[in-house]
């Protein structure tokens, strides 16, 4: 895709689709939209819209279409791994006005949302009913529930829930020439051709324009149980999360953090009530939830005589709801904290669970081999591990021959382990020159395929996932 090739001819243009006050040139706005949450990145978009309806963006996107204009569809810029970024020019499409819940249905446990609302507003709202939204990226206080489906984000509650794809039944999508239409219907089953719904799911913003969102709902778990659980050993901790599956107990959450990912994080928030031991390498998050709390406190009991066998240290209970955000919100920062520590580049490896220990045990050799700093942490129960890396004389993971070998290395063993190179951040920007060492010849072909027929002339997000 060449560059944008807007004039200031552009701008009556599209004011008159979407209305004075929605289209922006100035610097101020460009800048704002010319980053996301991914490293020190930024390019700066020509125009930024910001329409209201899928009808505005129809007509946007036929005369970017017709003139070949780039457009980046942009959420709330909480994105890692650089979807949002405007790295051609050209237009910037944000969905911060199409921000209302449309429906919540009661009878058949669905709601009806548009792109831009904040995903934990989305939860609160059904939970108010006695309804759950379970996927909850950790930036959930601010990411929007459209970029959660671009990239089919996932966040603790995945492991026994299960990840954005799983509750999204429909979609109403303005493809790259106009069209405006419905991927599928809104029901619990569906055999009716090719699944155009789960295509776009995770497609990050290359193929359609998301407009509605339909999800499904499940029942409120009235309780839950929280521990914090110590480990002497990295790898000790990480081979206790297969042992518990294993054992027969499948939390609703379990989480991962090394030491330093801890320590750095509770200073970050001003230091915490939490215990944190000197012989201390990493600690496991384990949730339990369900309805009948006798039975939660009987499975806790069952994990916890599991993790003895790996050299737990003494397990820290959350008694109360104060404990329990303590613990979460320890988690939930620790992207934010390790960053402004200085461990810019984040990576979201995914395994099979039980070769976790095998790859925290590559990650800490490559980062010797390749003088980088690795801080572990992430979603054990999933297999998914993200990595934070820093790296002396790294700016960026694009620009750095050094950090570039290290992480192709990084990428390399967690292929050779099973894995895959993103879980749940997608591939944007800044993974995209890997895609090669998981995907060959023919699954490129076939994904250049699938986007030509959606966007033939290459305007939407071009340049994401790979070369178009
Ligand atoms: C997390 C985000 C970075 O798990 O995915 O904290
Ligand atoms: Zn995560």
């Amino acid at each position: 895709m060449e560059k944008s090739v807007l004039t200031s001819q552009h701008l009556p243009r599209f004011r008159a689709i979407v209305g004075e006050d929605y289209v922006f040139n100035d610097l101020e706005q460009r800048q704002h939209y010319s980053h996301d949450e991914t490293e020190d990145l930024s390019f700066l978009p020509d125009i930024v819209i910001k329409p209201r309806t899928a009808e505005e963006i129809s007509e946007i996107l036929k005369i970017c279409n017709a003139e070949k204009i780039p457009v980046t569809p942009r959420g709330a810029g909480t994105g890692l791994s650089g979807g949002a970024l405007p790295q051609l020019g050209g237009i910037v499409i944000s969905t911060e006005r199409m921000n209302s819940i449309l429906k919540i249905d009661e009878d058949n446990l669905q709601v009806i949302t548009e792109p831009g609302v904040i995903t934990e507003e989305l939860q609160r709202a059904v939970q108010a009913k006695g309804f759950f939204y379970p996927p909850d990226p950790n930036s959930r206080g601010s990411c929007f529930i459209g970029g959660n489906i671009a990239e089919n984000s996932g966040g603790p509650k995945a492991l026994k829930y299960g990840v954005v794809k799983d509750y999204v039944l429909n979609l109403e999508i303005v493809l790259p020439t106009g069209e405006i239409l419905w991927t599928g219907a809104n029901v619990l089953k569906n055999a009716t051709g090719y699944n155009l719904t789960q295509l776009i799911v995770g497609s990050e913003g290359t193929l359609a324009f998301i407009t509605k969102i339909v999800l499904k709902l499940i029942p409120y778990p009235q309780f839950n149980l929280l521990i914090l659980a110590p480990f002497r050993s990295l790898e000790k901790a990480s081979a206790a999360v297969g042992a518990i599956f294993k054992a027969g107990y499948t939390p609703s959450a379990l989480e991962l953090m090394e030491i330093d990912a801890l320590r750095i994080t509770d200073k970050h928030i001003g230091g915490s009530s939490v215990p944190i031991g000197d012989d201390t390498e990493a600690h496991l998050l384990i949730e339990v939830d369900g309805n009948h709390l006798e039975t939660l406190m009987a499975e806790m009991e069952a994990i916890n005589e599991v993790l003895t066998h790996f050299d737990c240290g003494e397990v820290y209970f959350a008694e109360d709801e104060q404990q329990k955000s303590t613990l979460w919100k320890i988690r939930r920062q620790v992207a934010e904290a390790v960053k402004q520590a200085g461990y810019t580049i984040e990576e979201d490896t995914v395994v099979p669970r039980a070769v976790l220990p095998a790859l925290i045990r590559g990650v800490k050799k490559l980062g010797t081999a390749y003088g980088f700093h690795p801080v572990c942490y992430g979603h054990a129960g999933d297999g998914n591990l993200h990595i934070r890396i820093k790296r002396k004389g790294t700016v960026n993971s694009l620009t750095d021959p050094g950090m570039i070998n290290g992480l192709r290395a990084l990428f390399g063993l967690v292929h050779e382990l099973g894995g895959t190179i993103s879980a749940e951040h997608g591939i944007g920007l800044v993974q995209k020159a890997y895609m090669d060492i998981v995907m060959n010849t023919k699954h490129f072909e076939l994904m250049r395929g699938i986007r030509k027929v959606f966007d033939p002339n290459n305007i939407l997000n071009s340049g994401k996932i790979f070369d178009s």
